[in-house]
């Protein structure tokens, strides 16, 4: 009886003064939110889990951050990384925040955790709740962490040297791995099981982790969702990009020492300004500023990655946890679109094909090799014919498998080759009401399932303007059907792991190298076998893996 009312009595101050949670910082009051099923959610939002990355703290890894007194509120989501819009929230350089979302805190067993490493190309975006809202996956046992990162130069800006050695964005996931570690269990989340799930950028993020010296040990599945980092993620060489980065903001780049003490005194909106001269073709590249591979300074310095991740891959260099890994239908397809309504874009990417194609589709530039390679890809995609609205297909094709499919492919099958646990792969077909992309802009028609368009039934998005499913719509059902499969991955590292109804009573089969099993999620679920094989040849013969020596057998 006592205890009844006691936990009456927490109940009811909870939901006045909302709940309350002592980390080892110090203690936050959440909020509560609801689920779409209408349970209720203890929110911590705006949660810092590093000291602000300003001035001195520009451009070096994240610090922890320090204790407080007394309760701090986590009652609203934090600033967001300094970007070149405006919807998601108050933007600050000031950004490092984590939010937590659980239903329950006093737990006899803890619970799975997923932390969400969002999309954006590496320059916007954010974890906050009006972007990766927690309504749809909440109804199942799940503790989910979203955070930010710093995004663009002031996340990534790099000399390859000890002084501006890059990757700060990466060590700031690294950090919100720590502090998941350190603080998870008092929000009812088992530190001993963590799912790494990411998107896009987040994606290219999550396999990074896995060969990471800094992250081994701190996440046990991953989840690497439209994006992988087989590809160029830095635009052109890092050290020119820094300088161009000084140039622009008229910080001299005479000296290392002085550029970076003249870009530390510069404004963080001076850098989100000077973004867009950062492109070199249309929109195009879409990674700018990215993760780079650190040497060893003999500084004793913490190294987020140490050599070129497919080498690590190959190698079997990595951390050895279940994977899911996949990609949508489309993905960038419509990116021909915007190419061919622009004359003078198409007129371009026409008459100078050899320097633009591997700026929009992401490989290595200048070289025999990418002549060889812009050929190949001329060849098999444009039929070596002009680009024309008749090429709409095969230049949607080629972005879509440059930047995205291709990559995704060839993590699954290195990773699929070296791993002890099983790999399962997805493409997303299912064609709902809504879609990040309209054609024509505007109108209601989505163009097809392209990127984002999964996270549609993982996350409530309002900053993109989408409703939040409810029963009475369409694809209520499929969101239902993309938390199980998520979830059931999160608790135990298998997507299927029993046959229901509601998941057409597959059992999802683990993708090898050889059996390339993969699982379409459309209106139903199927397992398939081999896809788009002929595109993925295409590059796999383009792109041909260093040859590992032979061990002689006698
Ligand atoms: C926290 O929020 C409560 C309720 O809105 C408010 O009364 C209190 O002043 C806030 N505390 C701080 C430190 O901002
Ligand atoms: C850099 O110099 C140009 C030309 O003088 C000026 O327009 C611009 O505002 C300066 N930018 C910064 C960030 O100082
Ligand atoms: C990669 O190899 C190094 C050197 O053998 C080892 O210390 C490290 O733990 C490995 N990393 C992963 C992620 O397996
Ligand atoms: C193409 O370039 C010309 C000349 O620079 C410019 O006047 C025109 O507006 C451009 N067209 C488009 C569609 O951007
Ligand atoms: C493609 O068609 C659109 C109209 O549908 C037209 O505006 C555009 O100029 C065409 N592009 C090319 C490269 O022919
Ligand atoms: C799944 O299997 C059950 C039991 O065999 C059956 O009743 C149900 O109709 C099946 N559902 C689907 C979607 O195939």
């Amino acid at each position: 009886m006592k205890c009844v009312a006691v936990l009456f009595a927490v109940l009811a101050a909870v939901r006045a003064n909302g709940p309350v949670v002592r980390t080892a910082q110090g203690q936050l009051r959440g909020s509560v939110l609801k689920t779409v099923d209408g349970r209720d959610i203890f929110s911590f939002r705006g949660v810092p889990f590093a000291r602000p990355p300003v001035g001195d703290l520009r451009f070096k890894a994240p610090v922890p951050m320090e204790s407080w007194d007394g309760i701090r509120n986590a009652t609203e989501d934090g600033f967001v990384c300094p970007q070149d819009w405006n919807g998601y929230g108050t933007r600050s350089e000031d950004c490092l925040f984590l939010n937590v979302y659980t239903t329950k805190l006093d737990v006899t067993t803890p619970r799975p955790v997923v932390v969400f490493l969002h999309p954006g190309g590496y320059y916007s975006v954010t974890g906050n709740s009006v972007w990766a809202g927690p309504q749809y996956l909440l109804d199942e046992d799940i503790v989910l962490v979203t955070a930010n990162y710093r995004l663009g130069a002031l996340g990534f800006l790099s000399l390859r040297d000890a002084k501006l050695p890059g990757n700060y964005a990466m060590k700031d996931q690294v950090q919100v791995l720590r502090w998941v570690q350190e603080n998870i269990a008092a929000f009812g989340g088992d530190a001993g099981s963590v799912t790494l799930a990411g998107y896009s950028a987040g994606s290219f993020s999550v396999i990074l982790h896995m060969v990471s010296p800094m992250s081994q040990g701190l996440f046990h599945r991953a989840i690497a969702m439209s994006g992988s980092p087989l590809v160029e993620m830095v635009a052109g060489r890092p050290e020119d990009q820094a300088r161009k980065q000084a140039a622009l903001l008229n910080c001299t780049t005479d000296s290392a020492e002085e550029m970076v003490n003249c870009l530390r005194q510069k404004n963080a909106d001076d850098f989100v300004a000077t973004f867009p001269s950062f492109a070199e073709f249309a929109y195009d590249p879409m990674l700018v500023f990215g993760p780079v591979v650190e040497p060893d300074f003999g500084d004793g310095a913490e190294r987020f990655l140490t050599a070129d991740p497919q080498e690590l891959l190959l190698a079997g260099n990595f951390s050895k946890v279940p994977l899911m890994i996949g990609h949508t239908t489309l993905e960038f397809a419509w990116k021909s679109l915007q190419i061919l309504r622009n004359s003078n874009w198409t007129e371009e990417m026409n008459t100078d094909f050899e320097r633009i194609a591997p700026i929009s589709f992401l490989y290595e530039r200048g070289t025999e090799q990418s002549r060889r390679i812009t050929a190949g890809l001329r060849k098999f995609y444009l039929k070596d014919q002009p680009i024309t609205n008749a090429s709409e297909t095969g230049l949607g094709q080629l972005y879509a498998d440059g930047i995205i499919i291709f990559p995704a492919h060839r993590a699954a099958k290195l990773i699929s080759a070296k791993n002890t646990a099983p790999v399962y792969f997805y493409k997303f077909s299912y064609a709902g009401k809504y879609s990040y992309i309209y054609d024509p802009p505007g109108s209601q028609t989505p163009y097809g399932v392209v990127h984002h368009d999964d996270l549609l039934y993982l996350f409530y998005n309002p900053s993109e303007f989408f409703k939040l499913f409810t029963p009475q719509d369409e694809e209520f059902q499929t969101m239902k059907k993309m938390i199980k499969i998520w979830s059931n991955f999160m608790k135990e590292g298998n997507p299927t792991p029993e046959r229901t109804s509601l998941l057409s009573n597959v059992t999802w089969e683990p993708y090898t190298g050889d059996n390339l099993k993969y699982m379409d999620i459309g209106s139903r679920l199927s397992m398939k076998e081999g896809l788009y094989n002929e595109r993925v040849a295409t590059w796999e013969r383009l792109f041909p893996l260093p040859h590992t020596t032979a061990v002689k057998n006698g």
